[in-house]
Formats: C-alpha cells, structure tokens, sequence
C-alpha cells in the first residue's frame, strides 16, 4: 500500500493502531457512543494538520463543518497552546462552518470543491456527517430516503478525498446497544455508515475516567487492534 501523507492524533498509540495518523486521499469515519471522543480528536486535528511534517502535519488549514454546535475555539486555543503553537494563529488557520440542517451540509460540501485549492486545506472535518439527516428522517419507515440522500453526501466527499491531498474526517454517533436499533444500517452492528464505501472505520468506546479505546473494522490492511488513549486538558494524548 501507498504511504501517504498522515496527520498525528497527538496519541501515539492511536496513531500506531492507523498505520501512522489519519492519512489523505481517505474518509475515516469515527463512531462511537457519545462522549467517546469523537468532537474532541477533530479538534486535535484541526490543530495538528497545520504542524510541518516532521512534526506530524502538513503545514495545512482544517475546514470544519460542524453540524451540531458543539465547536469551541476555546478549546482550539487550548490545544495549540499545549503544542506551543500560537493561538490565534491556529484559530485562523481553521475555516468555521455552522450546517444547519442536511441540504446546507451538502450544499457546503459541494463548495469544498472550489474552497479547498484556495484556502491551503489539508483537513474537512464534518461533526456529524449523520445527525441532521437522522433528525430529519426518523425512523424506519424513512430509512431509504435517508441512506440515499447519506450515501449521496458521502460521494461527494470521497470524491473531494480523492481529488486534493486532504483527509476527510466525519464523526458518527451510535448508541452503546447497537443492537436495539438492529435494522437501521446507519445503527446497525458495527454502526458505521462507511460500510460500503472505501474509508477506515475507527470506533471508539468509553472506559475509565478520560481513557478511551479505539479500535479500527473492516481495514484489512491494518492488525485488528486497540488502542488506549486519553482527553486530557491539553488534548489527545497517549
Ligand atoms: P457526542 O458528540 O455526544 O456523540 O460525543 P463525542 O464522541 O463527540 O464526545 P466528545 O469528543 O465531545 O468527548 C467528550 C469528552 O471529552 C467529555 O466527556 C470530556 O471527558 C472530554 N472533554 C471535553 N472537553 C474537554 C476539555 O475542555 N477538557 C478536558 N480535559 N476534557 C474535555
Ligand atoms: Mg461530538
């Protein structure tokens, strides 16, 4: 396999169990219950994406498409500080964009298009890439429509991935019993919408205090492993 240009977590366990970072050119899809750590290693990464590569960057600026309100640039400001990198030019170095529902988070996706050669992106992240289109199709008696209008999205993210030397990273959230919503593929065992399209698969699961587990399905390329990891005040660490 290719090596490609990859991002640093700011865990080394969790980026050994990726094969050394998110990488480019990919979708990674992290799900996980709420609370797993999903918002918080998009904003490690948002972050990380502008270190120069010897440092585990790409010397890039991050879009982050946020559809569920919970960005802080406080906590930007934090993890750059923690790295020692100036914070306010961190915080201009990351495009904010609020989605308010599911056909603006696609509009905005077919803006990435032109934004992305541009702005000097070398990391989308889009937190949730299922939370409006859940919300507005609820239910089973909606799944079909839902699938197709997700799967729709999602192409046109690949084909962003594929088209510019950037990672697309998107957050994912299911519940901690997958099983109760057996049926919805969205929810589905596994829980990943990425289930039948290329990308690398990272779920995430609470354990004790700030410690979290990492686990990557369904990448035949990397060991099926976990990884221990932390949210500490400074941000993911080991
Ligand atoms: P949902 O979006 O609800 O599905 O959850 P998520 O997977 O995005 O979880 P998130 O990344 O928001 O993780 C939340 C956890 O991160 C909290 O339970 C805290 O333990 C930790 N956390 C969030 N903000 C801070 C912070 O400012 N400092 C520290 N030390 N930890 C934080
Ligand atoms: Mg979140």
């Amino acid at each position: 396999r290719m090596s490609l240009p990859k991002i640093t977590t700011g865990s080394k366990n969790l980026d050994t169990l990726l094969g050394g970072g998110i990488e480019v050119k990919t979708i990674t899809e992290l799900f996980g219950e709420f609370g797993s750590g999903k918002t918080q290693i998009c904003h490690q990464l948002a972050v990380n994406v502008q270190l120069p590569p010897e440092k585990g960057g790409l010397s890039k600026r991050a879009i982050y498409i946020d559809t569920e309100g919970t960005f802080r640039w406080e906590r930007i400001e934090a993890m750059a500080r923690a790295i020692g990198m100036n914070p306010d030019e961190a915080m201009e170095n990351i495009l904010y964009v609020r989605a308010v529902n599911s056909d603006h988070q696609m509009a905005i996706a077919e803006e990435l298009k032109e934004i992305i050669p541009k702005e000097n992106i070398g990391l989308v992240v889009v937190d949730s890439i299922t939370g409006h289109f859940r919300a507005e199709y609820p239910g089973r008696e909606n799944l079909a429509v839902r699938q197709q209008k997700l799967n729709r999205h999602l192409h046109q993210l690949m084909s962003i991935a594929e088209l510019f030397d950037v990672a697309v990273v998107v957050t994912n959230q299911v519940m901690a019993r997958p099983d109760v919503f057996y049926g919805d593929p969205t929810v589905a065992i596994g829980g990943h919408v990425l289930y039948h399209a290329p990308g690398i698969r990272v779920q995430l699961k609470k354990s004790r205090g700030n410690r979290r587990i990492a686990r990557v399905v369904d990448a035949p390329h990397l060991p099926e492993s976990e990884a221990v990891f932390a949210i500490t005040e400074a941000g993911i660490r080991d």
